[in-house]
């Protein structure tokens, strides 16, 4: 039977990190991956259950795999991720043409998997415990599971840490990723080590939580903070650019604050979720920050980086928001005018606390409150993105396509040009200046003018 892998990734980076891994660990038994589950003899779906319309997408696209699957009877269908985490059985009672189940944690097992359903040792495979150790092999096993940079590849995530303890009411991921455990410092600098030998030049370093680094569960290593972990990632020479998300406001430490004034490789940008502008509701979802809190450490990240563009994530219509809570994150929009964010409405996720709480805002209320909001954060997005006009930027080519290329700033704005008719050498990964001339509310237009 050929070896070929469909795998295809919902929700955010920590799910695209797994699947690189689960691309790797199955390409040491041969398999390559293809576009089409038709043309797939392994189909993973690596899903996501941070809010109710990403899991019923899950769904969806197993019911429409039932006929491939009957059309193709070796095939094996499997279910990776958070929505795998946690609904664990009820997947193949709901489908039973799916052959295996397989947590957040587990992913490790899959050759062993993949190998025993095809032998016929077991009809179904369901594994999905939590473990409360970090699950990401030490460095013998690194060589194995780091994924072999391809030409064109110039960026990559590097994981630092699993799990969250911070119980957010109204968040699933301490139900599907367990308890926060760090990874030992030595794999994390391997890691990245070997990957600037492939010609990585970007590195985003990942975790639920990176400020909460080795605070919690701290590795055999001593207590490193996440500061003196930045630190140490960015004297690694080869890393051009350094990244990390995602952060919890309330642990944002000085310390952290002043790596941006002080590592010329830290790019100038900081996703820092704050979900909702009123302190009842911080309360309610259980954030342990203020208002003012957040508006303080916006204001110092500034001061040690003027230029830092700060995004964040918001959601409206949280159990008990009234009009008046919204109104509040429509005056922190303002206050802060974030460069950019993403806004979701409130939706009830199994486990939580929030689930249970009674004072439900109806769906038109969401709805509403969600276009006001965006349509706002579209104009500052816009305003934002002018002040960069007439400036010129580094940056990093990401894309080329004929003479179009896309690239991104260090604060991680999107920039279109066009390749000059003499410059073929051009490469993904490459960092050339460009002259900022227009600005959309979601990207910029400029000229190359050197390379
Ligand atoms: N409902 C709506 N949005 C949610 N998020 C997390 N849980 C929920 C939920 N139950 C949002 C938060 C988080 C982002 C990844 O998803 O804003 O930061
Ligand atoms: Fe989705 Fe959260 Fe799981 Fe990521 S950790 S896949 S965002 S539920």
């Amino acid at each position: 039977m050929e070896n070929t892998l469909y795998i295809k990734t919902f929700g955010c980076q920590m799910n695209e990190r797994d699947s690189e891994i689960i691309e790797q660990l199955l390409a040491q038994d041969g398999f390559r991956s293809v576009d089409t589950p038709e043309s797939a003899s392994v189909v993973i779906l690596n899903t996501c259950s941070i809010r109710a319309k990403a899991e019923q997408k899950v769904y969806s696209l197993l019911g429409q795999l039932r006929d491939s699957r009957k059309k193709a009877p070796e095939m094996l269908v499997g279910v990776a991720g958070c929505v795998a985490q946690q609904e664990s059985r009820r997947i193949l009672e709901r489908m039973p043409h799916v052959d295996f189940v397989i947590g957040t944690q587990q992913i490790y097992q899959l050759p062993d998997i993949v190998q025993r359903l095809r032998s016929r040792q077991t009809e179904k495979e369901i594994s999905t415990d939590l473990e409360s150790q970090f699950t990401i092999p030490p460095f013998q096993k690194l060589h194995e599971t780091v994924p072999k940079a391809g030409s064109g590849d110039f960026r990559r995530f590097v994981t630092i840490m699993q799990g969250c303890n911070n119980y957010c009411s109204y968040c699933v991921v301490p139900h599907t990723r367990g308890r926060e455990v760090s990874r030992p410092v030595k794999d994390i600098l391997e890691e990245v080590r070997i990957l600037v030998r492939q010609g990585i030049k970007e590195i985003t370093l990942l975790g639920q939580n990176v400020n909460s680094y080795g605070m919690t569960n701290p590795v055999a290593d001593g207590k490193v903070s996440f500061s003196q972990l930045l630190r140490q990632v960015a004297e690694i020479k080869g890393v051009e650019r350094l990244r990390f998300t995602t952060s919890n406001p309330k642990d944002l430490s000085k310390e952290l604050m002043r790596c941006f004034a002080e590592l010329d490789n830290l790019c100038p940008h900081f996703h820092l979720p704050v979900q909702a502008g009123s302190n009842r509701v911080l309360a309610a979802m259980n954030r342990k920050y203020t208002v003012e809190e957040y508006l303080y450490k916006v204001k110092s990240l500034r001061e040690y980086r003027p230029d830092i563009a700060i995004a964040t994530d918001i959601i409206v219509g949280f159990p008990g928001e009234s009009e008046i809570d919204f109104q509040g994150t429509m005056d922190l929009l303002e206050q802060v005018r974030f460069h950019g964010s993403f806004s979701f409405k409130y939706s009830d996720r199994p486990n939580t606390r929030s689930a249970d709480f009674s004072d439900k805002v109806p769906e038109d209320v969401k709805s509403e409150r969600l276009s006001r909001f965006q349509r706002r954060q579209d104009q500052i997005s816009l305003e934002r993105n002018r002040e960069y006009i007439g400036t010129t930027q580094h940056v990093m080519i990401e894309s080329i396509d004929g003479s179009t290329c896309k690239g991104r700033t260090p604060t991680n704005h999107i920039v279109h040009f066009s390749r000059p008719e003499n410059l073929f050498t051009f490469t993904t990964g490459q960092t050339v200046l460009v002259s900022v001339q227009q600005a959309g509310k979601h990207s910029l237009k400029g000229t190359v003018i050197n390379s």
